[in-house]
């Protein structure tokens, strides 16, 4: 048989050539999380709302079955919020003019999804699969600032994490060395198990041979060691109420990234921006992919469902077996449907957060220059909330900074403002850590989520309530519509609930339509 013969073949059999190009060896063999469903879709038509990392998966995996999608995609763009801004690219937010970002060439943020984390195995699976290249993402840097604006003694000082963080690991082992020493801690423990105890909070506070803290080389210098005499200066501690009337230690500041599981380092991003993700699903997808078609109604039929779209030259209809919609839930509640009431009520219940991202172009990577800062984050108290060091082309000139990344109330007040205020905003309370703002800084770009057109939200965000009873609803397909996406997992605002979400659903949809039991993730034995 030759090479071609036993492809059409395979393709037959298989319902898709990509199989058969695995088995021949054409194709680098997936990690961990191959998708090994078996069956054919026989063309059957599944229309796929939305051309998000969810929608385009969806499609991707479905054709591999040997089904037919349609993917409708309002935005002239695909990828949804995986999105990297960079030169040319276009914004509309409700109640804002349309905006084009002019940055340097080469420059970008990215205005979504800017971290993998290194267990996100299926994220990464697509990526190998789809040949997008990744590279260590610093989510971590004590160089990185702690800023408290207008509060207490350290107010508006620039205070490296690491001082942060070892002086207030040093001060609370220090009063936890005293009080097991004064016996005053009912530990239950032995008297060896106790003086283990004790060395450990030694070591990990770095208490001195009294079981004191004091400042260590651990929370930097402020001369640095070198040659000759130079034996380097270590700075005084701050001092624990100062940092505690400071609300350095306030737990919604206070911020150890590795405390977080989902921040532990390793962290990834996609080479060139995190949108070469999406690129490349599109790229496999493109077949199936209308863009600029904003969905206007979903109808479940008594067998298929019929949507409604508008594009640039008008009104469409469109029918199908089945429709996964992966819409964001505040951008569906204002499509007309005729879904069940749980359904109606589940889409208008569960909420989503608010959250935007301002990138600010610099002439000169002052932080790396001046600062040593290269890649993590400073935190704020004020509006900022957080500023991300770029985690690529370290030592270039020129870099784009992520001037606030904050949420929820303060992304609310910051995403009323316009582009300009925006603007101004950022530099107002940046330049207070890096006054270098001022002769640095070129061009800025900002986005709202939850003003965003299509989106209006950040993600889906869970209470124990919805998790319970909204949640569960959606899980379900209503008659021939399903719904994917982030917000229907408990991996909400990370890339890898599109991912797993999408092959949930299209599970789902196979085994009911080819009559077999199939679940996802598939269970062992
Ligand atoms: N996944 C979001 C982030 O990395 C929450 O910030």
């Amino acid at each position: 048989m030759t090479r071609r013969n036993f492809l059409s073949k395979g393709a037959m059999l298989a319902g898709g050539t990509y199989p058969t190009m695995m088995a021949l060896g054409m194709l680098k063999p997936a990690p961990a999380h191959a998708f090994n469903l078996t069956g054919s879709g026989n063309g059957k038509h599944i229309i796929i709302l939305g051309g998000g990392l969810a929608g385009m998966t969806s499609a991707y995996e479905l054709t591999k079955l040997g089904y037919k999608c349609t993917i409708l995609e309002a935005r002239e763009r695909a990828g949804g919020r995986c999105w990297s801004i960079r030169n040319g690219s276009t914004h509309t937010e409700v109640g804002q003019a349309p905006v084009t970002a002019q940055f340097d060439d080469g420059l970008y943020f990215n205005a979504g999804p800017s971290r993998i984390p290194h267990h996100h195995e299926l994220t990464l699976h697509y990526c190998k699969e789809l040949g997008v290249p990744i590279q260590v993402y610093n989510n971590v840097n004590e160089g990185a600032y702690y800023f408290a604006e207008g509060k207490g003694p350290l107010s508006n000082k620039k205070i490296r994490a690491r001082e942060v963080h070892n002086d207030v690991r040093g001060y609370m082992a220090e009063l936890l060395s005293k009080s097991i020493d004064k016996n005053s801690l009912d530990t239950a423990l032995t008297k060896e198990d106790t003086q283990k105890i004790l060395e450990y909070l030694a070591a990990e506070g770095g208490l001195d041979i009294d079981k004191l803290y004091k400042a260590s080389a651990r929370r930097g210098y402020i001369e640095s060691p070198g040659p000759g005499d130079k034996a380097g200066k270590i700075g005084d501690a701050n001092k624990l109420a100062d940092i505690i009337q400071s609300g350095l230690m306030d737990p919604d500041f206070y911020n150890v990234a590795e405390y977080t599981y989902e921040l532990q380092m390793t962290m990834f991003q996609a080479v060139g921006g995190m949108d070469q993700i999406a690129k490349a699903l599109q790229k496999q997808v493109v077949p199936y992919l209308k863009l600029g078609a904003e969905v206007t109604s979903i109808t479940n039929l008594p067998e298929g469902v019929k949507i409604t779209y508008k594009d640039a030259s008008g009104e469409h209809v469109l029918q199908g077996d089945i429709c996964i919609c992966t819409l964001p839930l505040p951008v569906l509640s204002n499509v007309n449907n005729n879904f069940s009431g749980d359904v109606s009520r589940a889409i208008d219940y569960i909420s989503y957060n608010q959250t935007g991202k301002i990138g600010l172009q610099f002439k000169r990577r002052f932080w790396e220059e001046d600062d040593h800062i290269y890649g993590g984050i400073t935190h704020t108290n004020n509006e900022l909330t957080q500023i991300f060091y770029p985690s690529y082309d370290y030592l270039s000139k020129k870099g784009i900074l992520i001037g606030y990344y904050n949420f929820n109330e303060k992304a609310l007040q910051t995403g009323e403002l316009n582009y300009a205020d925006r603007e101004k905003l950022a530099l107002q309370k940046g330049r207070l850590i890096h006054p270098q703002y001022d002769a640095e800084f070129e061009r800025s770009f900002s986005v709202s989520w939850h003003k965003a057109k299509y989106n209006l939200g950040g993600w889906a965000v869970y209470g124990s309530e919805s998790r319970k009873n909204q949640y569960p609803v959606l899980l379900k397909p209503d008659k021939q519509v399903y719904f994917a996406g982030e917000h229907l997992t408990y991996l909400n605002a990370w890339m890898a609930g599109a991912f797993e979400s999408a092959r949930s659903v299209v599970t789902a949809i196979h085994g009911r339509l080819t009559e077999q039991r199939v679940t996802y993730p598939a269970t062992k034995g």
